[in-house]
Parts: C-alpha cells; sequence; structure tokens
C-alpha cells in the first residue's frame, strides 16, 4: 500500500472513501472539524444520519454513507471516537484500526483519512503519522501463504492518504511517515518469520532471510555453524540443540550508517526455532505456540531492516542464536552441566530453560563487538506473561540511563515495557551445588532470576533484556504473531542517534 501526507480540504478531496471522525455527543458537538466541513458541502447529511443514530459513536464503531451530495468522494466512512474528553492514545488506535478494517470490506481503491491530525493529548503529529501508518498496514496484514483454499481476496485499497486540516504538512510528518512505512514493513517480516511453522522457519531459514536482507541493503552477514561453535565453546548454546537434527546457526548481521570507530547498539534475539521444552518436556495443550519461540530474532532481523531502509546513522549489530529445542537421544538431561563461552559452568536443572542457555553464549559473543549498548529480546519466561499479560514487555536491564532511554522510546512508539526489578537478592536463587549456577531459579519472580542469569554474563556490557514472551505473539481466535517489539527497537535506535522526533 502506498501512504502519502497531504494537506487537503474534505469537500473536494478525489477519493474512493473519505474518513471522518466523530466524537460521542450531542449530534451539534460531535463532529471533528473535518467532518464538520464535510457535512457543509454535503447540506447536512452527515449530522442527518448521526441524528438517525446509525451510529453508536463509542470507539471502534463504523457508519459507511455512499454517494452524499456535495462530496467529491466516492464513500464516506464515519469512524466514533469515544468521548472527547477520554480521547487519548488507546483511542486513537482504536479509531484507527476499526477503519483499517471497514476500508479493508469496501471496494475502494484508496482512502484519505481526516484523523490522523487529530490532537491526541500531548503528542505531536509526527505520533499519529507513525501510529496511523502502523495501525492501517496491521489491519492489512495476512498470513496466508500456506493455505491452498479459500483464500479471500485481496482488498482492493491500494493507496492511504494522510490529510492535514488547514495546515502545512512539515517535514517532520514526511520523515515520520517514512520511518512508519520502514518500521511497518519490518514487523512484517518479523510477524511472517513468527507465523510461519517450525517445519518451514527452521534455523537455516532464519539464516537464509538474514542472507537475503545483506543482499538487498548491503549488509555484513556472518554465519557460524556448529564445528565454528565447537572452537569457540559455546557450550551453552550447543548442549539446546544436541537433541535435534537440524544444524544450530549463530547469524551475526551487520549494518554501518556511521563512521566506522562509532561503536555500535548490537540487537541480540532469541531464535528457538521450536521449544518442546527437551527432556523437561512440555504438556502437549498449545505446544504449537512454540513456533514463535524464534521472535526475538524475528524482531531483530525486522528492526535491521527498518534501520538499514531509512539509512539510520548509526551502526547496528544483530546476533541471532538459533536452533531447536528437541528431546532425543542425544539431548541434554536435567543435571547436566556445561561450559558456556565465558568460562561459566552451568548447571542444566530444566532443559525446558533454554533461552538463556543460547543468549548467554550470544551475550558473550557480543562483547568482541565493542558495544555501545547491547539488548537482548527474547520470549524467555511464562512467568513475564503471568506478570505483565500480553500488554507491556518485560523490562531488565544494568543500566538505569539506557532503561530510561528505552521507557522513553517504548512510549513514544507506543509499544509498551514495564522495568522489572534485577536486584542482586533474587541472584542466590540461582545457586547451584555442583556449577557456577543452575539454569533455573524455582518459581518465585521467575522472569527476574531469568534476567538475573543473563545479567551474569553482561556485566561489562551497557545492557537490557526485553522479555517478550506475552507481547510477540496472541492466542485464541485471533491466535499470530504480532511484530513487536519491532517498533520500540526502530523508535530506540532512532532516538539513540539523535532523532527524536
Ligand atoms: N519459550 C519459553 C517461554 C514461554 C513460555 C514463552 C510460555 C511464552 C509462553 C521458555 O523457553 C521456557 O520454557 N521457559 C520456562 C522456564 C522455566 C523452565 C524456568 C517457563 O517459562 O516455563
Ligand atoms: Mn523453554
Ligand atoms: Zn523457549
Amino acid at each position: 500500500m502506498e501512504f502519502s501526507i497531504r494537506a487537503l480540504a474534505p469537500a473536494t478531496a478525489r477519493t474512493g472513501c473519505l474518513v471522518l471522525g466523530v466524537f460521542k455527543d450531542e449530534v451539534d458537538t460531535a463532529l471533528t472539524r473535518a467532518a464538520q466541513l464535510a457535512d457543509r458541502a454535503a447540506g447536512g447529511a452527515i449530522r442527518a444520519a448521526l441524528a438517525q443514530g446509525d451510529l453508536s459513536a463509542n470507539p471502534g464503531s463504523t457508519l459507511l454513507l455512499r454517494r452524499l451530495p456535495g462530496l467529491a468522494a466516492e464513500r464516506v466512512l464515519l469512524v466514533g471516537l469515544g468521548e472527547r474528553k477520554d480521547f487519548g492514545e488507546q483511542a486513537f488506535r482504536d479509531a484507527v484500526g476499526a477503519a483499517a478494517k471497514t476500508l479493508r470490506e469496501t471496494g475502494a481503491r484508496d482512502a484519505t483519512l481526516f484523523i490522523a491530525d487529530l490532537k491526541v493529548g500531548r503528542r505531536r503529529l509526527a505520533w499519529n503519522v507513525r501510529q496511523a501508518v502502523l495501525g492501517v498496514r496491521d489491519a492489512f496484514y495476512r498470513f496466508d501463504q500456506l493455505k491452498t483454499q479459500k483464500k479471500p481476496p485481496a482488498p482492493p485499497l491500494a493507496a492511504l492518504v494522510l490529510a492535514v486540516l488547514g495546515a502545512p504538512v512539515t517535514l517532520q510528518a514526511q520523515a515520520a511517515l517514512k520511518e512508519a512505512v520502514a518500521t511497518a514493513d519490518g514487523a512484517e517480516l518479523a510477524r511472517t518469520l513468527g507465523n510461519l511453522p517450525s517445519n518451514h522457519c527452521t534455523p537455516a531459514y532464519l539464516a537464509d532471510a538474514a542472507r537475503k536482507l545483506a543482499a538487498q541493503y548491503q549488509l555484513g552477514l556472518e554465519v557460524l555453524e556448529r564445528r565454528d561453535m565447537e572452537k569457540l565453546g559455546l557450550g551453552a548454546l550447543l548442549s539446546v540443540t544436541r537433541g535435534s537434527r537440524e544444524a544450530p546457526k549463530l547469524i551475526v548481521l551487520h549494518y554501518h550508517g556511521a563512521a566506522k570507530k562509532a561503536k555500535p547498539v548490537v540487537f541480540v534475539g532469541k531464535g528457538i526455532t521450536f521449544d518442546s521444552g527437551g527432556i523437561s518436556l512440555k504438556p502437549a495443550p498449545e505446544m504449537d505456540e512454540m513456533k514463535y519461540d524464534m521472535s526475538g530474532a524475528g524482531s531483530v532481523l525486522g528492526a535491521l531492516r527498518a534501520l538499514a531502509a531509512l539509512r539510520a546513522p548509526l551502526n547496528a549489530i544483530g546476533v541471532i542464536p538459533a536452533c531447536e529445542n528437541l528431546p532425543g537421544g542425544l539431548a541434554s538431561k536435567p543435571g547436566d552441566i556445561v561450559k558456556t563461552l565465558d568460562g561459566q559452568t552451568v548447571e542444566v536443572l530444566n532443559t525446558d530453560a533454554e533461552g538463556r542457555l543460547i543468549l548467554c553464549d550470544a551475550l558473550a559473543y557480543a562483547r568482541r563487538f565493542d558495544p555501545e549498548v547491547v539488548v537482548d529480546v527474547a520470549t524467555l519466561t511464562g512467568a513475564c506473561v503471568i506478570a505483565l499479560g500480553h500488554v507491556a514487555t518485560g523490562l531488565f536491564a544494568n543500566d538505569q540511563k539506557l532503561a530510561d532511554e528505552i521507557r522513553a522510546a517504548a512510549d513514544d512508539a507506543w509499544d509498551r515495557v514495564w522495568q522489572m526489578p534485577l536486584w542482586e537478592d533474587y541472584q542466590e536463587q540461582l545457586r547451584s551445588n555442583f556449577a557456577d549456577m543452575a539454569n533455573i531459579g524455582g518459581r518465585p519472580a521467575g522472569s527476574v532470576t531469568a534476567a538475573c542469569f543473563l545479567s551474569r554474563f553482561t556485566k561489562k556490557l551497557r545492557w537490557a533484556h526485553l522479555d517478550i514472551a506475552g507481547t510477540a505473539w496472541k492466542s485464541g481466535r485471533e491466535k499470530g504473531s504480532t511484530g513487536r517489539p519491532v517498533p520500540l527497537l526502530v523508535r530506540f535506535a532512532l532516538r539513540h542517534a539523535g532523532r527524536k522526533d
């Protein structure tokens, strides 16, 4: 879909569908400025429809009107915005989402959105633009490449104009549009990789995806094979892959957007393409969802894609440890002790706590790039889903300035995080009688002890950890990958490189 942003008047906009916002209010005061102008040109036809009670005006309700007199548009789509006083970030996103869903069902080939420039609290136009583009792209995303039958035809909507009323289109707004399209492309890549099942999306498939990005955007790429890992001593990663016949990969992707000597931002993404739990086998119900256990890897690829497409002014590196976690005759067994890349030993008390094992080696490997900061992204713990549900990503950091930067970027991207403690007090839960540490810390504070485990490998780094177990995908009827936290990673990297708008 082609997005653009333009200064337009609602009455004269030639478009397949004019999208207008309506607050929940008395008919005379419900209309947004753009809706008022359109109503006046259409001889009061919009207010007449509202007076008949045809739109509930609750956030997310819609009403499609055809061939109104006096307007150049073929259709008018009214979108309920809820109460004026409650109109904030969520209401804005709901309105965009509802408009996009309805547009999907109409025959319109193009549409003009007159809700993108509504004032949302203290947010600026650039914020609205990013959210509008991401919301529309989210609603139009489809994953049907593995269906051979009953594929619904693709909606004809090919162009979307974000209209600004009575104000010039700023350079910031144009830049926000570009950023949003690149971010949506990156999130879509992450989403599709997440949705692909593990018989398609193998570690080798992830390496191929990285190879394609490298070719398309001239990125540097190294892929470490099993024998390279053996030589280097990535004993923890190797212990996880032992039960699987799929070859493990350590994928390293380099993006250069700044001076050679500028220290890179390193993103590390968990790439377990299927997590059965290994010998500590998971229960059967919902085990299929463990195909999403490479969502951290997918989001790192998606973020690098976006940054490369934007030619962002920074150096960034993605490090992706990728393998399967399966039981088998050679698989790791509870009680096994393994040696990590940085020399510490780990007693594997539960083979299902595999994410931290591949990440500790990847984090130790990341040190060689002399990073400015390291951010790892992982579907690490079920405990994080219990703590924060599907709304906030868990944030842990050994550097409060970095944590604050990520919190600000997350709020800006509306891809939200909540900081959790990484206090010394929790470390003792990882005590082992036989090795330097155990790989599990018992049931209390499971997401904290997982982060504590990783912190033992990042002492010399400015490091943050994002637990996306609850936010990378949805279960139930809407089951599927979300593409989070690509918007957060992209916003963070751009802000870190000095772009705040
Ligand atoms: N990939 C899972 C985490 C997970 C679980 C994500 C459920 C999303 C939904 C991870 O590898 C895992 O199995 N973690 C264990 C750790 C435990 C054994 C200490 C968990 O959370 O149960
Ligand atoms: Mn697991
Ligand atoms: Zn896992």
